[in-house]
Parts: C-alpha cells; sequence; structure tokens
C-alpha cells in the first residue's frame, strides 16, 4: 500500500512526537529539526523582512524518506523559529519526494521552484521541476501547470532521469535556473532554464559541462555574483581525489569563473574544494538585505553512519553556521557572520568542561589540540612542517564511518596556517583558517562532558 503524505499530517506528527527526541547531541547554536531527518537546505531567501530556510525533511524517522520542505526563518541568522511543513510529497507530479530547489520573491509573493521525484510503474526514475507559490510566507500551494520543466526539453546528450535542484535568479528581467543534469558520458553538468513569468520554463543553454575528474553528478548547483566575479557553487559525487582534496565521496566546490550573457556559458577558470572536513554538503546562498552572499550547507553528508540514528534519538542531522563569501586580494574567503560571533562565548583551555563557543588561536608552530573525554575525543591543529590543518576523528568511539573505501578519518588542508578560528558545538567543529581562506567542518558524537586539551 502505497502512504499518503501530506503537510497537515506531518505538522501534525512533528506535534505529537517531537518531545521524544533525543536532545543529548543535538546543536545548541546550529540549525536541526525538531524531530526526524534533514539534509539540503533548500529556498533559502529574504521575505517580508525575515530570511527563510527550508530544508530537505523527513519527519516520520531519522533516516531519509520520501522528501518533505522543512521551514523555518530567522531574523538574525541566529535564532530560528520553526514554522510548519511547506511541502509534502503529495501529487503525482512529487509522489515519491519534494526534492531540493530554491526561491525567489516576485511581487511580494514567495515562489519556491523544486524537483519532483517519481518512481515510474517501470521502475525508472523521472525527476521534472515545480513550483509552488505563497502569499504569507508560511502556507504554500503548489500550482496548477505542474511540472513547469521536465527531461523532455533537455537535449539528447543528458540523462533524463538525474535533472534535479533548481536554484532560481534573476537577470535583468527575466528569471533563470541553474539545474543538475547528468551527461550521458557520466560527466557532471549545468544546464540553464530560463522564464519570464516563472511559470513558462524553457531551456537555454549547457551552463557548464565538466570533465571526469570533476565528478558524475553536480548535486544543487548555485550561481551568483560577487563584485564582478561569476561563481558557480555545487556539490559533485566522486570527483577524482587530489593530494589532500576531495577524500569524501560527495565534496562541495567553488568554481570561479566569467559567464557570457549571449551563449549563456560558464567558463572555468578555477575549481576549489569548499570545505576540507568530513561533513559538508550542498551548501546554498542567498543575498541578505545588505547585499551579503550568505551560505549555509548541510553539516553531513551521504552514506556515513549517523550515530543519532543508531542510538534512536529520533533525529539527523543540522546545517552549518550561516558564512559570509567574499572576496579580497583576488580570493574568495568564508567568514562567520558577526551576529553569530556575537552569539557564541568564548572560550579557552582554562574553561573546561566546555559544551560549545568560540576559540581563537594564533598558530606560531605545531598545534596539537583534543576535544572530548579521555577515550572519546576528536584531534584538531596545525602540522607545521607540511603546512596541515586537519581534523583527526580516530579517537572517536562512535567514527561515522562512511561509503569510502579508503582511510577517511583524518581530513586535512594544505595552507600556511597563522590564525584558527574554531567554533564548537554539540556535535560539530568548524575551524575556519586565515580570517576564511580554508574551512573544516566535521561533526561527531561524544558521551559525557567535553574537554578541551592543548597537547602541543
Ligand atoms: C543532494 C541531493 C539532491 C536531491 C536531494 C534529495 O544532497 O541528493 O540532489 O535533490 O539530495 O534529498
Amino acid at each position: 500500500m502505497t502512504e499518503i503524505y501530506t503537510v497537515e499530517r506531518a505538522n501534525q506528527f512533528i506535534q505529537k512526537n517531537k518531545d521524544e527526541v533525543n536532545r543529548k547531541f543535538k546543536p545548541k547554536h546550529h540549525f536541526s529539526a525538531e524531530i526526524g531527518w534533514i539534509n539540503d537546505p533548500n529556498g533559502f531567501v529574504y521575505f517580508q523582512g525575515e530570511y527563510h530556510l527550508f530544508y530537505q525533511f523527513y519527519p516520520y524517522d531519522s533516516v531519509w524518506g520520501p522528501m518533505h520542505w522543512g521551514h523555518a526563518k530567522t531574523k538574525d541568522f541566529v535564532n530560528w523559529e520553526h514554522l510548519p511543513v511547506a511541502l509534502a510529497p503529495d501529487m503525482p507530479y512529487d509522489k515519491d519526494g519534494c526534492f531540493s530547489g530554491s526561491a525567489i520573491v516576485k511581487d511580494d509573493v514567495l515562489w519556491l521552484m523544486y524537483t519532483g521525484n517519481v518512481e515510474q510503474e517501470d521502475g525508472t526514475i523521472r525527476q521534472i521541476q515545480n513550483m509552488a507559490y505563497s502569499k504569507d510566507g508560511i502556507h504554500f500551494e503548489k500550482i496548477a501547470e505542474n511540472p513547469v520543466a521536465t527531461g523532455d526539453i533537455l537535449p539528447d546528450e543528458l540523462v533524463k532521469s538525474d535533472f534535479r535542484d533548481p536554484k532560481i535568479f534573476e537577470k535583468e528581467g527575466r528569471y533563470y535556473a541553474v539545474v543538475a543534469a547528468k551527461h550521458q558520458e557520466d560527466i557532471g553538468t549545468i544546464v540553464l532554464l530560463g522564464s519570464d513569468n516563472l511559470i513558462d520554463w524553457e531551456f537555454e543553454s549547457i551552463f557548464l559541462k565538466g570533465t571526469p575528474e570533476q565528478g558524475i553528478m553536480w548535486e544543487c548547483p548555485d550561481y551568483f555574483n560577487i563584485d564582478g566575479n561569476d561563481i558557480l557553487m555545487m556539490s559533485p559525487m566522486r570527483v577524482k581525489q587530489k593530494h589532500y582534496d576531495f577524500k569524501n565521496i560527495n565534496s562541495s566546490v567553488i568554481m570561479t569563473g566569467k559567464v557570457d550573457w549571449n551563449t549563456k556559458t560558464f567558463t572555468l577558470h578555477n575549481m576549489k574544494e569548499l570545505d576540507h572536513g568530513h561533513d559538508f554538503y550542498a551548501p546554498q546562498s542567498l543575498e541578505d538585505d545588505e547585499g551579503r552572499c550568505i551560505v549555509i550547507a548541510w553539516l553531513h553528508t551521504w552514506g556515513r553512519q549517523l550515530p543519532s540514528h543508531d542510538l534512536k534519538h529520533k533525529w539527523a542531522g543540522s546545517m552549518t553556521l550561516p558564512r559570509q563569501l567574499t572576496y579580497k586580494d583576488g580570493q574568495l574567503l568564508q567568514t562567520i557572520l558577526p551576529e553569530s560571533l556575537q552569539s557564541l562565548s568564548k572560550i579557552d583551555v582554562d574553561d573546561n568542561p566546555i559544551s560549545s563557543g568560540v576559540l581563537e588561536i594564533d598558530i606560531n608552530g605545531n598545534l596539537l589540540m583534543r576535544f572530548g573525554s579521555s577515550d572519546d575525543y576528536i584531534d584538531f591543529g596545525f602540522d607545521k612542517e607540511e603546512n596541515l590543518v586537519y581534523i583527526d576523528r580516530k579517537g572517536l568511539k562512535r567514527l561515522p564511518k562512511g561509503d569510502e573505501t579508503w582511510e577517511i578519518s583524518e581530513r586535512k588542508v594544505q595552507i600556511q596556517a597563522k590564525k584558527l578560528l574554531i567554533l564548537f558545538d554539540s556535535n560539530s567543529i568548524e575551524i575556519i583558517v586565515n580570517n576564511g581562506e580554508e574551512s573544516l567542518s566535521s561533526a561527531f558524537y561524544i558521551d559525557g562532558e567535553h574537554y578541551l586539551q592543548n597537547l602541543s
């Protein structure tokens, strides 16, 4: 029998069951759902004076299931208010999941564009794009014209069943969406769709096709421009490993380049891993009311064991702290928002035990720090000989092993580190190196009180 999913059923379930969640490892300063599983941030947008965050959501269990869109909002990127579920997979064109997508505001109406995932009778998958809108920012209506774009509009060189995660933007009065597609040659590809009214969408171009080394599928693409620099941000699967980079099967990258708006194509100049920790995926951006480019990501990734699920805590997954992307001297920086920093207590090794807060360290030589208890901890620090900032999860009792068949308990990034900003929460660490030149984000599930020690 097929399950019937509706927004009402999801909201009732959440209200009835949210108090049963075991909060032992739940983050204090990072966004997480009231109950259930979350993955990608979706529809991150400024609407009527507040910032809305939607997310891939399965309320009924702490594992991935038929995707809904969870919903929350904030005025300051620090305090989040949970809102009713925005979308449930309740239509023939999204019956097996309301997959990732984005939001845009037009004439004071909040529009969502998302992928409907449909398993057909012959077992094949169909991924199609749909629209929904809301005037009050709480209740959403799917439009009668859905689906607004199907695989039929794609050129034959693309696989029609891998067509997902539209990110909408507006340029000179026309709406566009970058959408993930897969080339027949198993190569990540981004297509550009265009529309004048958000309802009739047409294929514009293959915006960028990758190379085999750059991954087999580029999930959750995002396009924006910072200070005249065209940027594609996305999450490729199976990028070829390079030194210490791309050790996770699922990575996130920043691509800098130049868009030719006549041919509607993106010329790639440089591709860089966006975060070098174990858990950072599907980042999405918004432009805030001051014009800042703010990015939030899923602080987890695919194919990893999730202790909060294994322990039946009834929740899984959180978001990173929001980060601002800026350009300085030709380099892209990601910095933690001043709003977040003000809300976190400054910590020191003398403050033990420590549950959450922010620590700043000036690097003068080798650094080895340990966080946790005597038999359950993570190490992190800086190796001065090799210029490596690292997070090492080998000391964890609950090592969230992944689908990776190679050693991955340690993640590192090569950089001459001068300064580390380290953000601790109940189950995560985010390290920002040299005021934003690199970052490493990882999750952990450590029992008991947490102690910070400097072992260097
Ligand atoms: C990325 C992703 C998307 C998809 C969604 C499904 O994490 O695989 O491509 O839309 O998750 O939950």
